[in-house]
């Protein structure tokens, strides 16, 4: 039995459109056994205890990649702590522990790059994958077959508020509304802001970000869908935030906020009071550790016995 705690992430931060993504410290923790037969799942709700459950379909493309049949499967969501379709990378929690909890039961036969690049397969875009993965800020590029990664070293001095509506929004719909093509000035947009943004996060130089951290791919196309986002975005950078972006396909709005906090959160929650905006408001910081084991299930928790060479 293996215990599995992934992180929540935030894909795109702003200009880096299915490039960018973060890691923070707020987890799903799963629970996995090959049992004697059948499936079993417990801890999850009724609708997604069976076989198209997102955990179960991504450790048996797991299975299947490695000709392993498993005998049978007990799959437990032991703690969710991450909402779902918020834009907060409940999914993605999902396919990695899934991929992690195969591997452990194959005997961890695979990397975790060959795990990385299985998870971007069944996602569709490296983004959350991969700071739920390895933690941190994480840029990834797919290239053909591949899918290169480089985690940033981000300077403290720093934290995130997380402003979560009260509905959900689902990635395909918010993935509907955007264009086939863009402007060559929106390209150009988007490249020079996303550079700016991950030099400020590598140097600390965090007053840029009210310049670095703005989109022109995806954000306008998408905050229509979000009643109340222009308020909320708005309060947030008058209370002194010193950006905010939409965390990975919405409905969720990342307020980027300096160490010394608390007044612009307090200005946040009473704002949402005051007008009667229901969402919830939950303070961040950056989990650089990203998916870990509890082996045996104790606390302790370790690395991933992972092979250190990839699978060809
Ligand atoms: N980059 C993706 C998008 C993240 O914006 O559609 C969604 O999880």
């Amino acid at each position: 039995m293996i215990k599995v705690r992934v992180p929540a992430t935030s894909a795109n931060m702003g200009p880096g459109f299915d490039t960018l993504g973060i890691a923070f410290n707020l987890y799903n923790i799963f629970e996995f056994s090959e049992i004697e037969n059948g499936v079993e799942f417990e801890g999850f709700k009724e609708e997604f205890s069976n076989k198209d459950n997102i955990v179960y379909k991504s450790m048996m493309i797991c299975f299947n990649k490695c000709n392993y049949i498993p005998r049978g499967l007990k799959i437990k969501l032991v703690e969710e702590n991450i909402p779902m379709s918020r834009g907060l990378g409940s999914s993605s929690t999902c396919i990695v522990a899934g991929l992690l909890g195969a591997n452990y039961i194959m005997g961890n036969i695979l990397s975790l790059e060959d795990l990385f690049k299985i998870g971007v397969e069944i996602e569709g875009h490296p983004d959350n994958i991969a700071p739920a993965f390895f933690g941190g800020m994480v840029v990834s590029v797919i290239e053909e077959k591949d899918v290169i990664y480089n985690k940033i070293d981000v300077k403290e001095g720093i934290n995130f508020v997380a402003i979560i509506p009260d509905f959900e929004l689902s990635t395909s719909l918010a993935r509907k509304v955007l264009p086939t093509e863009v402007a060559f000035k929106d390209a150009v947009y988007n490249i020079s802001r996303a550079s700016l943004m991950i030099s400020a996060f590598s140097n600390g130089r965090y007053e840029l970000l009210k310049y670095a951290c703005r989109d022109s791919l995806h954000e306008k196309y998408r905050s229509p869908l979000i009643k109340n986002y222009n308020l909320v975005y708005n309060k947030c950078i008058s209370s002194g935030a010193l950006s905010c972006f939409l965390s990975g396909a919405g409905p969720t709005i990342m307020a980027i906020i300096k160490n010394d906090h608390e007044e612009i959160v307090g200005n946040i929650k009473k704002f949402l009071k005051d007008e009667h905006i229901n969402w919830n408001v939950k303070e961040l910081s950056i989990d650089n550790v990203g998916a870990k084991s509890y082996k045996g299930g104790t606390n302790e928790r370790e690395f991933f016995n992972c092979r250190q060479k990839s699978f060809a």
